[in-house]
């Protein structure tokens, strides 16, 4: 079988469930059989990762930062405040001149679409990108995390209920989920939000849209919130965020309706009493905290399989 990637990893749209099952097999040999991750050997001795986050990140920047350094890797964390780029440097210049230096890896978030894939275009084969989310468009390492985390709790993909609530119009997120659990096979995943959030590209049989979050969540296996992300919209078109939580926010009420015992995920960063309850965040059907460990174990397999032997 072909690697789920070659020399770049940009978007999880075109990889096959096979592929992305070879990926999530990688990961799991970095977590313990109790769900712990355990110290990789350095297959990335003497490799130099760099991190360009040109928009604000916590998790994804530090969980790739973990990852590399737990495989050995120099890490090289590029400010853009305190850089030449605010002096008119270009990107392309930029990274000719980390690449110069001998970086094999750029781990590159983006405001715009598709940056990353520009960048890769430039760079060719003298070194790897990973994108770490771009615009609205991919976040591919969080969709692999997150089938991750999925089939660690749930085990088998073929007979879920996934509903992904929230600002689906604006997440990346939400993109590459539908993406990869389209791949894995997951035969029902509803879209859950106002009108407004949820326009969506197409819309196979095993997609469909609520508006209202009861129908939505009613027996699923997975419930994944998302964040309103106000950045990104172009005119005020969602309530207030008091009215938002009272209809979409994730209660314990509302969450009698899903399975009793679905799982609660997060990507983050977290609003909580917006769309999600203190509660639920912090309460046992909650996964959101385990995300984020797996995520650095999935990190991992996705660098060793662009640069390691
Ligand atoms: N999930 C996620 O992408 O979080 P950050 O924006 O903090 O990286």
């Amino acid at each position: 079988m072909k690697p789920a990637f070659i020399q770049h990893c940009l978007s999880i749209k075109n990889l096959s469930r096979e592929q992305i099952l070879q990926l999530l097999d990688q990961a799991q040999h970095l977590i313990s059989p109790t769900g712990e991750l355990i110290p990789p050997p350095a297959l990335l001795t003497g490799k130099t990762v760099a991190n360009l986050f040109l928009e604000n990140s916590t998790r994804t920047r530090c969980s790739f930062e973990m990852a590399a350094q737990r495989l050995g890797a120099h890490v090289l964390n590029f400010d853009v405040n305190t850089s030449s780029t605010r002096k008119g440097e270009t990107m392309f210049d930029t990274i000719d001149y980390l690449t110069a230096m001998g970086t094999d890896l750029f781990v590159i978030r983006h405001a715009e679409d598709e940056a990353p894939h520009q960048i890769a275009a430039h760079l060719g084969k003298r070194a790897s990108v990973i994108n770490a989310g771009d615009g609205c468009n991919e976040h591919p390492t969080q969709a692999m995390l997150d089938a991750f985390t999925i089939r660690h709790y749930k085990g088998d993909f073929s007979r879920l209920k996934v509903a992904i609530v929230g600002d689906v119009s604006h997440s990346r997120v939400a993109r590459s989920n539908l993406y990869a659990l389209t791949a894995l096979g997951v035969p029902d995943i509803r879209l859950v939000g106002p009108a407004a959030l949820l326009s969506v590209e197409s819309q196979p049989a095993h997609v469909s849209l609520h508006h209202d979050l009861i129908s939505g969540i009613e027996d699923a296996d997975v419930v994944m919130a998302l964040r309103l992300q106000r950045e990104r919209m172009q005119q005020a078109s969602i309530p207030n965020a008091e009215e938002y939580f009272q209809e979409f926010g994730l209660t314990a009420e509302k969450l009698k309706h899903a399975k009793s015992d679905a799982i609660i995920m997060h990507p983050g960063p977290m609003n909580r009493g917006v769309e999600i309850a203190s509660d639920i965040a912090d309460g046992p059907q909650s996964v959101i905290f385990a995300q984020a460990k797996f995520g650095v174990a999935v990190r991992m397999a996705i660098m060793v399989m662009l640069l390691g032997r």
